[in-house]
């Protein structure tokens, strides 16, 4: 047991730290824009990102922040694995004694951007005591989606430790099926936060990554959670074809460009996506992307 988990620590001391580093870029193509990374086949700029597959530019607004294409949708940090994070607002919807609202519902639209929102790794979130929250896609309507969130008193979260689950007293959330491309947002109340002034007048909403909130009691009567962004977990995917469409396709060429990559079905999306070969690391989209990690004493077989 004791030689399993030295030879497993030699394996992982190894692997990490005796790797060569791949290319991740097209020769005179930018690697960043600020602090973001720009892995191929996103790019900056006209040559530099991979056209032929979909809109995978990046706009590098003041050589400092990265937008996806033309949008407002600012980039957090890209996964050549297929993900993406972009930074989501928080919703609100406000009462004041006199019953005047102020309001604000966000919603993301990536209808011509080859990416999804992840259905595994994130969350429609609602926080409130008066509050009944939409989500929904605009352009496909079998979907909205929702949930309704309450409480009488801050009472009745006495004993209750933070951090307990969203699961209708002041906060509920839901997960959004899978392969949405667009959301739109909306929240109503019951009674305006008559009954819970005192305590919470606002309810808020966001899209955002799993695991990125944690309720809190005292955010109820908060003032800042509507000036908060979160990361949202976009999937992204090459084409609209299959690994088997795409290795056919004489068209557009294969998107797994270095040797000792693969291909794998994309799960969110219809369209494929490459990862290196066991072994091997770096970006399967550039030739000779994939570089061999430093051979490791065969411990497993
Ligand atoms: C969503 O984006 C598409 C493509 O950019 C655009 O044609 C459409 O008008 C947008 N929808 C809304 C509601 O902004
Ligand atoms: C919960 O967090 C709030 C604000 O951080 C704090 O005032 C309160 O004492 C905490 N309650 C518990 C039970 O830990
Ligand atoms: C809620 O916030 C308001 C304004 O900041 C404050 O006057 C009030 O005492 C707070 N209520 C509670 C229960 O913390
Ligand atoms: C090749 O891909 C293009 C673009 O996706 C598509 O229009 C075309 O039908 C494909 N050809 C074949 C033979 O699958
Ligand atoms: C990609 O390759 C790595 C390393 O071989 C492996 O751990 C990972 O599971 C692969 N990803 C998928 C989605 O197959």
């Amino acid at each position: 047991m004791s030689v399993i988990v030295f030879l497993l620590f030699v394996f992982l001391t190894t692997t990490t730290t005796g790797t060569v580093t791949a290319s991740t870029l097209l020769p005179s193509c930018k690697a960043k824009c600020g602090d973001v990374d720009i892995p191929y086949p996103f790019g900056i700029g006209d040559g530099c990102y991979a056209k032929e597959y979909g809109d995978f530019r990046i706009n590098c607004w003041g050589n400092s922040a990265a937008f996806l294409s033309d949008s407002v949708y600012e980039i957090v940090d890209i996964s050549v694995t297929g993900e993406l994070r972009i930074k989501g607002s928080t919703g609100f919807d406000c009462y004041d004694r006199s019953g005047e609202r102020t309001y604000y519902f966000p919603s993301v639209n990536l209808s011509n951007l080859p990416f999804t929102f992840s259905h595994t790794r994130n969350k429609f979130v609602v926080i409130g005591c008066d509050t009944n929250a939409y989500i929904w896609d605009q352009y496909d309507t079998r979907y909205s989606g929702g949930c309704m969130s309450y409480c009488e008193s801050l009472d009745s979260f006495k004993g209750m430790p933070n951090g307990s689950s969203c699961s209708g007293l002041g906060c509920c959330d839901v997960s959004i099926p899978r392969g949405i491309k667009s959301y739109i947002t909306g929240i109503t109340t019951y009674y305006s936060y008559k009954y819970s002034m005192d305590f919470n007048h606002c309810g808020f909403i966001f899209l955002a990554q799993q695991g990125q909130y944690t309720f809190s009691v005292s955010d109820l009567n908060s003032t800042r959670l509507e000036l908060q962004t979160r990361p949202i977990v976009l999937d992204w995917s090459i084409g609209g074809q299959t690994c088997e469409e795409a290795k056919k396709n004489r068209t557009v060429p294969y998107a797994c460009r270095s040797d000792n990559s693969e291909c794998i079905e994309s799960n969110n999306a219809v369209g494929y996506l490459c990862n290196c070969s066991k072994g091997y690391q770096g970006n399967p989209y550039l030739p000779r992307g994939c570089q061999g990690m430093i051979k490791t004493p065969h411990c497993f077989d």
